[in-house]
């Protein structure tokens, strides 16, 4: 075969999703809920376009993200293109053009759609959404606490139970200290970094290996009693966050947290990942210049938000919903008189689909129950002042005028 007579595939490209309208009902639901809490906290929505210049990741992201896992393109102009991997470079770019105009504390959330070339596996894809909720212009624990209670939050209004997961807390100052005392000439913090965060992928052997390699002696995790994780805990248990605890082994990934770190972990043996990250970015606006902005923040992806609630039997049990009203015609009235009267309807404020094939009256009946119709409205020969009007739930059937028919739908909607 040619490559002209070749068809292309209909399966979507490796690693990311098509959405079809039942699983939309999904991620509607998942993204709604991330926007009501957020915005309940006080958090105003921005966006951005997916490219950015590839050199915004360069300069002070993961390394691991920034060698391997970005889609990075040259443009028709030769400008190197990065199809953003993660939101936080993003935002603190916009957060710096502004910087003389916006009212700190800040407090900023986006649902933006993210790449990033991975292996795909359960919870790990190409391509993702995240809920992204930062503070930006408050040096005070009292913005990482707001941050993990919000995180909290959020599993919450989803119906999950304190049990259901568990925030594991650190602070990457007390880990620079111990990592700047004990690092070989030469060694890099960066790398430091990244054996700590495959800790639990690698084996013990391998992990001490490298050890050795950067450090001249073992570094010490133990809890630090001075550290701000003690004040983050104590203040989250009198907001009633009690799931919280100090994890001297969570690193993250990124080189840009100064700071407190968190991640927040689902306890089921079934689903034990990490569902979101994040922590506390003092540095990373300075990038552009000026001094820099503090900084407060989590990614939480809708993937793992899935697999948890359907792990929980969280996701409530709607299927797509339809129309108000589906208008139907037998074979003496047009799909023409049925859309007019669909035009009628949609200008009193109720949706209304209509028929549009030359299916019979009952497979058309069919389709307005598969598009989720609340009603279907009769047009046929009999009369041309009064409808049958069909309720599909119980497949009730009443003769009504329009204006009946309007009025019942309206007080539907109450
Ligand atoms: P991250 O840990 O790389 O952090 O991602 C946060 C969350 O996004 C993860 O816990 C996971 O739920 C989801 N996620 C990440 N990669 C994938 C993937 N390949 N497939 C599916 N889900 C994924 C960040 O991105 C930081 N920028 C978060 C942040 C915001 N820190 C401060 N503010």
């Amino acid at each position: 075969m040619n490559d002209e007579t070749k068809k292309p595939s209909t399966e979507p490209y490796r690693g990311v999703r098509d959405f079809y309208p039942e699983d939309m009902v999904v991620q509607r639901y998942i993204q709604d809920t991330w926007s009501k809490v957020a915005e309940s906290f006080g958090f105003h929505r921005y966006d951005a376009s997916l490219l950015e210049p590839a050199e915004l990741y360069r300069a002070k992201s993961s390394e691991e993200i920034v060698n391997d896992q970005t889609y990075t393109f040259r443009d028709r102009g030769d400008r190197e293109v990065t199809l953003r991997p993660e939101m936080t470079p993003t935002v603190a770019r916009m957060v710096a053009q502004r910087r003389r105009e916006l009212a700190f504390p800040l407090r900023w959330y986006s649902i933006p759609n993210l790449f990033r070339y991975e292996r795909a596996q359960r919870g790990r894809l190409r391509e993702h959404w995240q809920l992204n909720c930062d503070i930006f212009g408050s040096h005070d624990v009292a913005a990482d606490v707001e941050i993990i209670h919000l995180a909290s939050s959020i599993l919450t209004a989803f119906g999950a139970k304190d049990t259901d997961f568990e925030i594991r807390i650190n602070d990457r100052a007390t880990l620079f200290g111990e990592i700047s005392k004990k690092i070989k000439d030469g060694g890099s913090t960066a790398e430091a970094l990244k054996l700590l965060d495959s800790k639990a992928k690698i084996s013990a052997e391998q992990y001490a290996q490298t050890e050795s390699e950067l450090f001249h002696t073992p570094l010490s995790l133990s809890p630090d009693v001075n550290s701000g994780v003690h004040t983050v805990l104590h203040e989250l248990s009198k907001r009633g966050v009690t799931t919280a605890s100090y994890d001297p082994s969570i690193v993250r990934g990124f080189t840009y947290y100064t700071g407190m770190v968190f991640e927040i972990f689902d306890t089921n043996p079934e689903n034990r990942r990490s569902l979101l990250g994040g922590g506390r970015y003092d540095n990373l606006t300075g990038l552009f210049g000026g001094d820099p902005i503090p900084a407060v923040g989590f990614g939480m992806g809708d993937v793992t938000m899935r697999d948890f609630l359907e792990t929980h039997s969280l996701l409530p049990a709607t299927g797509i919903r339809g129309p108000v009203v589906y208008i139907v015609n037998d074979d003496t009235k047009t799909t023409h008189d049925a859309a007019r009267i669909a035009t009628t309807i949609r200008a009193r404020g109720i949706s209304a689909a209509s028929n549009v094939s030359d299916k019979k009256l009952g497979d058309q009946l069919k389709l307005a129950e598969r598009a989720g119709a609340g009603f279907a409205l009769i047009l046929s020969e009999s009369d041309d002042t009064h409808f049958e009007l069909k309720r599909l739930s119980d497949r009730t059937v009443t003769k009504v005028s329009l204006e009946e028919c309007i009025a019942t739908l309206l007080s539907e909607l109450q």
